[in-house]
């Protein structure tokens, strides 16, 4: 059976960028706060007018353009957001009409953290079976819109940056090479703790002026919930992961964690007993991007750790649901 292959990745961030200085302009928060409990230091965030379809067509064109590939080289696109520009259709769709690809299928999920991730469990799958030989795997998302930057939204809106990253998966033959496994859990007891309650089709309207003045309209985040839980599920699923190919933590060349929040990638790298050289984290510079994190990550982790044809690349994410997986490469 086939393995699919990363051949390339391509990233793209709003040029806009947003420092804590700029957020202690608008909320009661400081740069010591931010950067000790999560690391972050400045974020990209959109400009008006400027969505995740811009974000994801740049980071696709880019990758398209490092693997050599026409935008006609690919047969499927399997796209990860939580923050689609419009109700619907998803930006599957709106990607597959920017880059001019009538008729092939455009698939959305919708799992947060873990999109990139449950994204490329589907690409993988499709690969293994023969359905499609290429595919572009997108992870991109918009948050700074629907953050509250307000001191009331604080503790959420500091988190959280915009962008994307698109990778061409392609079916290798190689032994030595391609995706190994993909790993995928969810616990649905935990909706609640990471959400966004408004709009929503339970409501009549889906959104009121009501829930628009009480702060239902922005994410609702269990802070020391979901860390507690990262922290256990992330390795947790990174051991599973090398259990199931017969490896050791040891292989692992680079690890490249959700970018979540510094702490948890750092408490994450100490529970696996990693050496700082074998795990990268970029969240200084882009705040967490949900879907869009992984790829951002990993573009830069591959340079920065000197990955080479063969290297064993992990990754790992955690996120609302409650969702976690990990995938293991060949890279
Ligand atoms: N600036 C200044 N003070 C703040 C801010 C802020 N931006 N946000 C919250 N505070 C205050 C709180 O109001 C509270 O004040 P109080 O003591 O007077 O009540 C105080 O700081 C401590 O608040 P806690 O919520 O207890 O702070 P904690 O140490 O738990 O840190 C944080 C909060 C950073 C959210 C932490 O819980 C965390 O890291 N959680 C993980 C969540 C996460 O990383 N999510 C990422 C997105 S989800 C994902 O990707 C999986």
């Amino acid at each position: 059976m086939p393995r699919a292959a990363f051949v390339s990745i391509g990233t793209a961030v709003p040029e806009r960028v947003v420092t804590n200085a700029d957020l202690v302009a608008r909320m009661d928060t400081s740069d010591e706060w931010i950067q000790q409990r999560t690391g972050v230091q400045e974020r990209h965030w959109v400009v008006e007018g400027e969505g995740v379809a811009d974000l994801a067509e740049r980071a696709a064109r880019r990758a398209l353009e490092k693997a050599g590939w026409q935008p006609s080289d690919v047969e499927a696109i399997v796209f990860a957001t939580i923050q689609s520009d419009h109700v619907f259709p998803g930006d599957g769709c709106y990607l597959q009409g920017r880059l001019g690809l009538p008729g092939i299928p455009a698939i959305d999920i919708r799992n947060a953290c873990s999109g990139f991730l449950y994204g490329l469990s589907v690409a993988s799958a499709w690969i293994q079976t023969g359905q499609y030989r290429r595919v572009l795997l997108v992870g991109a998302e918009v948050q700074s819109t629907g953050l509250d930057v307000s001191t009331r939204g604080r503790d959420i809106a500091v988190i959280f940056g915009d962008g994307a990253g698109a990778a061409c998966l392609e079916a290798t033959d190689d032994p030595g090479r391609g995706v190994l496994n993909v790993q995928l859990h969810a616990d649905g007891r935990f909706t609640r703790e990471l959400s966004g309650d408004a709009p929503g089709a339970v409501y009549h309207p889906r959104v009121s002026v009501k829930q628009i003045e009480d702060g239902s309209i922005y994410p609702h985040m269990e802070g020391q919930k979901v860390f507690k839980h990262a922290i256990v599920r992330m390795p947790e699923v990174v051991r599973e992961a090398l259990a199931k190919a017969g490896l050791q933590t040891g292989d692992i060349k680079l690890l490249v964690p959700h970018q979540a929040n510094l702490r948890i990638a750092e408490a994450v790298q100490r529970s696996l007993e990693l050496r700082d050289d074998q795990v990268f984290n970029n969240i200084q510079k882009y705040g967490n991007t949900t879907a869009a994190s992984i790829p951002l990550c990993l573009e830069e982790g591959l340079t920065a750790r000197g990955v080479r044809r063969g290297d064993l690349v992990a990754l790992c994410s955690f996120g609302a649901g409650f969702t976690w997986a990990s995938a293991l490469i060949r890279w």
